[in-house]
């Protein structure tokens, strides 16, 4: 008899326990911040000091290896005013892997060499060094910073960075809504990055596909093959061949039967003892909210791979920005978000005051992850878990439903209010098919039949110094379109066009208006094309139009009096989009598939603009010091020199 008594002693030790954690939300509630004051506030330097490491984490109650930043996962969030500058130290504690952090949405105006892309913008910070990030938080918006090397963003190298308007600025939302939300939603996988990428880069039939990941996580934590609310009617989403069940609960029959949380060391310590024991890394995460007000709820995805949809349970979303832009505002049941996209949704907490699930599911690949799920919690609820009605989480839509994902895309538009229309006409037009192709027996992702292989040195660090020549294939441009007889609804071997690798760039001149068309197209499959949501850094560009099949090329498809500004859009399977940027901003940029594994198999291309203003920035000298920038080292200076006598370069020692 002993046993079953002390066993029932632990059970309720435990319980106690969890319900205080859960009562006291200690790890897990998220914080209700104030919306912004209106007074204004002089432009501050945000410093921080950030430790990147090697920790042993479990965001869905399994522990793995992951890349931290002081000892966290996800990343610190960094909250500026739009004038702020965001100082960030960086140390590479990693050992053995070089690393940058890209600050996704930043334009980056006169630091280009701050925007952390390795091979891009800068060198890889080698281990064991440091290097500080010094920008200007321009733009008011949702954000997120992420690794840019490698694919350490899928290892977990990402965190939220928000920048409030200033009062001049304003936000023409911003009385809506008393207080606000953040959602940073990732996709995770088991297997280690390393192991990825090596599998996508072996040869023939070496090659591994990553597959679909094994957990959704929002705010960094998801539940592992559970989910938290009841499955027992939840239909919809739930991957095939999958058994789903709902994760042990506090006061259930099997959490006594169980007793998950025994082991308290090994709780605390890997957190693999289910959601519900003290201290989990895996806890569901609780927002708490008053019943009566309206939140400015942010969503942001960084996820490796999956498209996203979320809901929450009998509320209505109205979407108001869009990778900091302002948007039309509309209303929808559920939002779509891909990779690299951001949303802020104003939610009014006018229901009865309870309990409700929010859930985030996969769209766009045949799901073989089960939806993520999270609390909305009105302060004044009865209940601690949705019940009744609202006991399953809503289902996610069907993820084979395009037309849906297109209706919901389609809709995004400039705000009335603050529509900038874009300059009515485009000194260039950029084509770029995308497809994938058999590259030496590597499988490859492609622009116009050309792979991007990053090269050793760093564009920037090439463009400043004059030394183009010798860091990369600058005997000609990246190709700026595709054979007209081109078959997109063939596969490219159909095609017989050589796909080659290649670190060729676009180089813009300063000012131009730059259109580029997304071309989709059959992958190397017949009659198979996936979405991919295409990112450029250091801009904002307008959304055109979209539309499917082969573009034509007539400007009466394409919306220039109220088209959405974004950093971050998608093609749809054998469609297009067309897009038009200007070129403002002097330096080295990225435009690629935010695709973690899409881009590291060359799905992407580089715009080098302004050549002839680049000696006019202030390149720091360690940002670009590898390759030929560092064989060439000592007697460098920034090219085309103004005078016949060249004044040193800024940052290098006389
Ligand atoms: Cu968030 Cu180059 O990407
Ligand atoms: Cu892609």
């Amino acid at each position: 008899m002993a046993k079953p008594r002390g066993k029932l002693a632990a059970v309720v030790h435990l319980l106690f326990c969890c319900i205080i954690a859960l009562a006291f939300g200690v790890p897990a509630t998220a914080a209700v911040s104030p919306a912004p004051g209106l007074a204004p506030a002089p432009a501050k330097v945000i410093n921080a000091t950030w430790d990147v490491e090697y920790i042993l984490w479990a965001p869905d109650c399994q522990q793995r290896v992951m890349i931290g930043i002081n000892g966290e996962f996800p990343g610190p969030t960094i909250r500026a005013r739009a004038g702020d500058i965001v100082s960030v130290t960086v140390r590479n504690k990693l050992h053995t892997e070089g690393l940058v952090i890209h600050w996704h949405g930043m334009r980056q105006f006169g630091t280009p060499w701050a925007d952390g892309t390795a091979s891009i913008s800068q060198c890889a910070i080698t281990a064991g060094e440091t290097f500080t990030y010094e920008f200007v938080a321009d733009k008011p918006g949702t954000y997120f910073y992420h690794g840019h090397f490698g694919m350490q963003r899928a290892a977990g190298l990402y965190g939220s960075l928000i920048v409030d308007a200033t009062e001049e600025q304003g936000e023409p939302y911003r009385k809506d809504y008393d207080g606000e939300l953040n959602m940073l939603l990732s996709d995770w996988y088991h297997e280690n990055v390393y192991a990825q990428s090596a599998g996508l880069d072996l040869k023939d039939k070496h090659f591994q596909w990553i597959g679909e990941p094994q957990t959704i996580l929002i705010n960094g934590r998801g539940q592992y093959e559970c989910m938290l609310g009841s499955v027992s009617r939840y239909h919809g989403a739930i991957p095939t061949g999958r058994k789903a069940k709902t994760c042990d609960r506090p006061g259930s029959f099997w959490f006594w039967w169980n007793q998950p949380c025994r082991d308290v060391d090994k709780c605390e310590r890997r957190s693999e003892c289910g959601p519900h024991c003290p201290r989990s890394q895996c806890a569901p995460v609780v927002f708490a909210v008053e019943p009566g007000k309206t939140y400015r709820l942010r969503i942001a995805s960084t996820t490796t791979l999956s498209a996203l949809n979320v809901q929450v349970q009998g509320h209505e979303l109205v979407v108001v920005e869009a990778d900091g832009n302002h948007v039309e505002p509309f209303a929808v049941k559920d939002l779509d978000i891909y990779s690299g996209e951001s949303y802020s949704v104003l939610l009014k907490t006018d229901k009865n005051p309870s309990s409700y699930w929010i859930s985030v599911g996969v769209r766009g690949r045949e799901p073989k992850t089960l939806p993520a799920t999270a609390l909305l919690n009105y302060t004044n609820s009865r209940s601690e878990w949705p019940t009744g009605r609202f006991a399953s989480p809503p289902e996610t839509p069907a993820w084979d439903d395009l037309k849906r994902s297109k209706d919901f895309t389609y809709k995004i538009k400039a705000r009335n209010e603050t529509n900038e229309p874009p300059p009515p006409k485009a000194y260039r037009t950029i084509v770029m098919l995308n497809t994938q192709a058999l590259v030496g027996g590597h499988v490859k992702w492609s622009v116009n039949n050309v792979s991007l292989a990053l090269p050793a040195t760093p564009y920037l660090g090439a463009y400043y110094y004059g030394l183009q020549g010798s860091a990369f294939d600058a005997s000609e441009q990246a190709p700026e379109g595709f054979p007209e007889e081109y078959d997109v609804e063939k596969p490219p071997e159909q095609n017989g066009y050589e796909t080659k690798l290649s670190d060729r760039v676009y180089e813009v001149a300063h000012g131009a208006v730059v259109d580029v068309v997304l071309q989709n197209a059959d992958m190397r499959r017949d009659n198979d094309s996936e979405t991919h949501p295409w990112h450029l850094h250091g801009h904002d560009f307008w959304v055109l139009g979209y539309g499917e099949g082969r573009y034509t090329g007539k400007e009466e498809q394409l919306n220039t009096a109220d088209p959405p500004l974004r950093n971050t859009v998608v093609v749809f399977p054998h469609g297009w989009t067309a897009l038009r940027f200007v070129a403002n901003n002097t330096g080295a940029w990225a435009f690629h598939c935010h695709i973690e594994p899409h881009l590291h198999m060359g799905m992407g291309a580089v715009f080098v603009e302004g050549v002839d203003r680049m000696r006019d920035l202030k390149v720091p000298r360690d940002a670009v010091m590898c390759g030929v920038v560092r064989t060439a080292a000592h007697h460098l200076s920034p090219a085309m020199p103004t005078s016949p006598s060249p004044a040193p370069a800024p940052g290098l020692a006389p």
